[in-house]
C-alpha cells in the first residue's frame, strides 16, 4: 500500500516516528532534509584519494563512517539522535551522487531546494552543465517504489551487523558504515548487481541451462542470483511488485530490455526444475531491481548503493527500536567450542 500511494519521504517518516506525518510535519521534515543535505566541502578531498575503480559501496561504508569526525557528537542526547539521523538520510544521497560524479571525473552536482527527495538524487546523478538533466516523473516514480520496498526487511544481516555494532554505543555513523559494508556482499545486498553480471553473461555465451546446472551443482560455488532467501520460501512478495514496474517503467520509457526477457525465461525455466522446485527457491527482492535501476539509468556499480539508500531509514528505526529498549545490552553471541582438547604448548625446536 505504501509503495502504491505514499511518497518515500513519507515511509522514512513512518519508520523513524511510527506513524505517517501531518502536512505540516511533513513540511517540517522536508526543510530539514534541505537544510542538511550538503556534505562539508573538506570531505570531497576524501572522494577525491579514492582510486577512480574504488568499488562505490566500500566509498560510502568509509565516507558514512567520517561523517562523525566532520560532525561532531553533540552534547545534548536528543539533539544528537536527531541531527544524526536527519544528516544521515539526508546527507546519503549527496554522497552516493558524489562518488559516481567524482569517479567519473565530472563536476559534482549539489542537491536543489525546489527539488524532492528522489527527484534530487536524480538531478545530482545525472544533470550535468552541458546536458542539464530532465525529471522524468516515471522514473522518479520508479524510483519510490524500488526505495520503499528496500526500506526494512527484518533482521536480516545488514540490520543485524547495524543492531550489534550499535549495542556497543558506538555512534550511528559507524552503525550504519557496518550496515553498508554488510549489505555490499553478493549473498545479501550485492545480489542486485550480480543478478544483472549473471543476466548478461547468460545473454552474451546464451547458455541459461549450462548456469541452472551449475547453480544445482554442490560442487559449483555459482548461485542463481536473485533467487532464494533465508525467509522466504515463497515468492519474495516484493519481486512481484518489481517485476509489474519493470513491464510499466520499461514501457512508459519506450524502453525494451533483452535481460527483463531473459530474467523472465529464467524465472519460468527454474520454477520447472525439481531443484528450485524442491528447495522452495523463487526469485527475491534482487531479482528484477536491477532492471528497473537499469532502466532509471543507474550505472550497475551504483546498485547496491541504491538499496542502501532505500534501507537506511529501516536500519535506524531498528538500533532506535534497541536504543529505545531500557534492557539494550551489548551484543555478545555465544559459541559451542568443537576443536580439540586441552594441548600443551610445544618448543618451536620439538615443532
Ligand atoms: C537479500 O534476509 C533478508 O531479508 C535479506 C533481504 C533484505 O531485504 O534484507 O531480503 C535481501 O539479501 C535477498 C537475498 C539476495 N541474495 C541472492 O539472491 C543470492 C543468491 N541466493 C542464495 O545465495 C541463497 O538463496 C541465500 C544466500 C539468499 C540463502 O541461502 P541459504 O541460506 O543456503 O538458503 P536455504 O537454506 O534456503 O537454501 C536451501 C538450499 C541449499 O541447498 P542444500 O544445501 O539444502 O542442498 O537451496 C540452495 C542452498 O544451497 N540454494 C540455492 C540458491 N539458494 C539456495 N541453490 C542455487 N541457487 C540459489 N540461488
Amino acid at each position: 500500500e505504501l509503495a502504491e500511494k505514499a511518497t518515500f519521504k513519507e515511509t522514512v517518516y513512518l519508520m523513524i516516528n511510527g506513524r505517517l506525518p501531518n502536512r505540516d510535519e511533513l513540511t517540517r521534515f522536508s526543510i530539514l532534509l534541505n537544510d542538511h543535505s550538503l556534505v562539508h566541502e573538506d570531505m570531497r578531498s576524501f572522494y577525491e584519494s579514492f582510486p577512480r575503480i574504488s568499488h562505490p559501496m566500500g566509498i560510502l561504508s568509509s565516507m558514512v563512517n567520517a561523517l562523525r569526525s566532520f560532525y561532531p557528537e553533540l552534547q545534548n542526547l536528543e539533539e544528537e539522535i536527531n541531527m544524526t539521523v536527519t544528516r544521515l538520510l539526508s546527507k546519503i544521497r549527496t554522497m552516493a551522487a558524489m562518488s559516481y560524479k567524482i569517479s567519473r571525473g565530472h563536476k559534482v552536482v549539489y542537491p536543489r531546494p525546489d527539488l524532492a527527495y528522489c527527484a534530487n538524487f536524480l538531478n545530482m546523478m545525472f544533470h550535468s552543465p552541458v546536458r542539464p538533466y530532465e525529471i522524468d516523473e516515471d522514473a522518479v516514480n520508479a524510483l519510490r517504489v524500488f526505495w520503499i520496498l528496500h526500506a526494512d526487511h527484518e533482521q536480516n544481516c545488514s540490520t543485524s551487523a547495524v543492531r550489534l555494532d550499535g549495542s556497543a554505543r558506538v555512534n550511528l555513523y559507524a552503525a550504519i558504515s557496518a550496515g553498508i559494508a554488510a549489505l555490499w556482499g553478493p549473498l545479501h545486498g550485492g545480489a542486485n548487481q550480480a543478478v544483472i553480471e549473471m543476466l548478461s553473461d547468460i545473454a552474451e555465451k546464451k547458455n541459461m541451462a549450462h548456469a541452472i546446472e551449475r547453480a544445482k551443482d554442490k560442487e559449483d560455488p555459482f548461485r542463481l542470483m536473485g533467487f532464494g532467501h533465508r525467509v522466504y520460501k515463497t515468492y519474495d512478495p516484493r519481486a512481484k511488485i518489481m517485476k509489474k514496474m519493470c513491464d510499466s517503467l520499461l514501457n512508459k520509457l519506450n524502453i525494451s530490455d533483452p535481460l527483463l526477457d531473459i530474467a523472465k525465461e529464467l524465472e519460468v525455466v527454474a520454477r520447472k526444475d525439481d531443484y528450485f522446485v524442491e528447495h522452495n527457491l523463487y526469485p527475491n527482492v534482487d531479482f528484477y531491481s536491477g532492471i528497473v535501476l537499469r532502466a532509471i539509468g543507474i550505472p550497475t556499480s551504483m546498485f547496491t548503493v541504491m538499496f542502501a539508500i532505500g534501507r537506511l531509514p529501516g536500519w535506524i528505526a531498528q538500533w532506535k527500536e534497541s536504543l529505545d529498549d531500557p534492557n539494550w545490552k551489548l551484543g555478545r553471541p555465544r559459541q559451542i567450542y568443537t576443536g580439540p582438547p586441552q594441548t600443551q604448548f610445544v618448543p618451536i625446536d620439538k615443532r
